[in-house]
């Protein structure tokens, strides 16, 4: 067994150093930018020495995880020498392992060993990380100690080729920080009904853990419900027309967002092509945020300005509907429903 130092006693560092030490792996050394730090780590992990510098760590172990921020692992690894026997290992997944190339001049080996899972603190990491999956880049045999790391910390691997780090690391921003981006949307719009945000997320979360759970135990698509998936034009044409007037960059995401959800719909087998057609042509077509892209919009409400350029000159909105009312270059005002009825017309 390799023994094994991290410098950058945060988060992941402390988590990963607990687990494999709880595992008997050696955890000898850790070095920190502020004492304390390591002083919190060397406490958890028994047997593991406190550094006063990244060098005297280096110098000590086999295997060296660098667990600071990302910004910093770079200048980290340029900084120290390294030896030709020893291994390097970053924990970014953002980063491929080309940031380590200082190490590699040296002869040692480098790798990357991502844990697929949201740390926010020390005992919270430490509860998350059985069960999750290690993205892993190295070459032999480093590649088969970072899988038996990851079995040991009771979690799976995936290894990754070179390049594939990028994409990687958008599927774990979309599936993770952007589920929380969504749900403090959902929070906001709860401040209408004057409910603290306490109690809000108190009420929603039942209602994500049981997403959550459904895309477990059911799996995409069947895990899809809602408007959408049940081709409910009116109720989306409703929500449409009220974040309109509540506020238009909601709707952007709101129709990019259904956009994406169609083809999880008729995957389903709930809606058909034609209402799925007809859900397209409510929602807007993906051609047309392109163009509005390629317009250089900077305004949210070009989104719909875009659309509404299809409408039919000089039309007047006279409908009830006047909450989703919009304006067009021109200053007409046209509601969603008219420019679905346009959308139906075009076909
Ligand atoms: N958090 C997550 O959800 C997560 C998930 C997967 C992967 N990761 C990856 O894990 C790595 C660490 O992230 P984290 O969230 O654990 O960060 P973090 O909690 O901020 O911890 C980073 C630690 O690095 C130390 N540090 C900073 N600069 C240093 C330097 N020049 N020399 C030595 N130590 C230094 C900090 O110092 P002091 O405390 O000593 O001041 C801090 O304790 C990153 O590569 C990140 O991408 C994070």
């Amino acid at each position: 067994m390799l023994k094994t130092g991290f410098i950058g006693a945060g988060t992941t560092g402390t988590a990963l150093a607990v687990g494999l030490s709880q595992k008997k792996w050696p955890v000898v050394a850790v070095f920190s930018r502020t004492l304390s730090s390591a002083q919190k780590l060397a406490r958890l992990a028994p047997d593991c020495q406190i550094c006063d510098t990244a060098q005297e760590l280096v110098d000590i172990a086999d295997l060296v995880f660098i667990t600071t921020p990302d910004d910093v692992i770079a200048q980290v690894c340029h900084e120290v020498q390294w030896r030709g026997n020893q291994s390097v290992v970053h924990c970014s997944g953002a980063h491929s392992v080309d940031i380590l190339e200082p190490a590699r001049e040296h002869g040692a080996t480098v790798g990357s060993f991502h844990p697929l899972q949201t740390f926010a603190s020390v005992d919270q990491a430490t509860q998350n990380l059985p069960g999750s999956t290690f993205a892993l880049e190295a070459e032999e045999p480093l590649l088969s100690t970072l899988k038996q790391l990851a079995i040991l910390l009771r979690g799976t691997w995936v290894k990754l080729k070179p390049g594939d780090k990028v994409l990687y690391h958008a599927a774990a921003v979309f599936a993770c920080n952007y589920l929380v981006t969504l749900v403090k949307l959902a929070l906001d719009l709860w401040q209408d009904f004057g409910v603290s945000p306490k109690e809000a997320t108190r009420a929603l979360l039942p209602l994500l853990q049981g997403t959550v759970n459904n895309i477990s135990d059911i799996g995409l698509p069947g895990c899809l419900t809602g408007p959408v998936a049940r081709g409910d034009l009116d109720t989306v044409e409703r929500h449409l027309d009220a974040l309109q007037a509540k506020d238009p960059s909601l709707l952007t995401i709101y129709k990019v967002l259904g956009l994406q959800a169609i083809p999880i719909a008729l995957a389903k087998g709930k809606v058909n092509e034609q209402k799925a057609e007809e859900m397209k042509a409510l929602l807007g077509h993906p051609e047309f945020f392109a163009r509005c892209h390629s317009e250089g919009a900077d305004r949210p409400n070009n989104l719909t300005q875009g659309t509404l350029r299809q409408a039919p000159k000089g039309r007047r909105d006279s409908s009830p509907r006047q909450i989703g009312a919009q304006n067009d270059r021109r200053g007409v005002r046209t509601t969603e429903k008219e420019i679905r009825n346009e959308s139906y017309a075009e076909k």
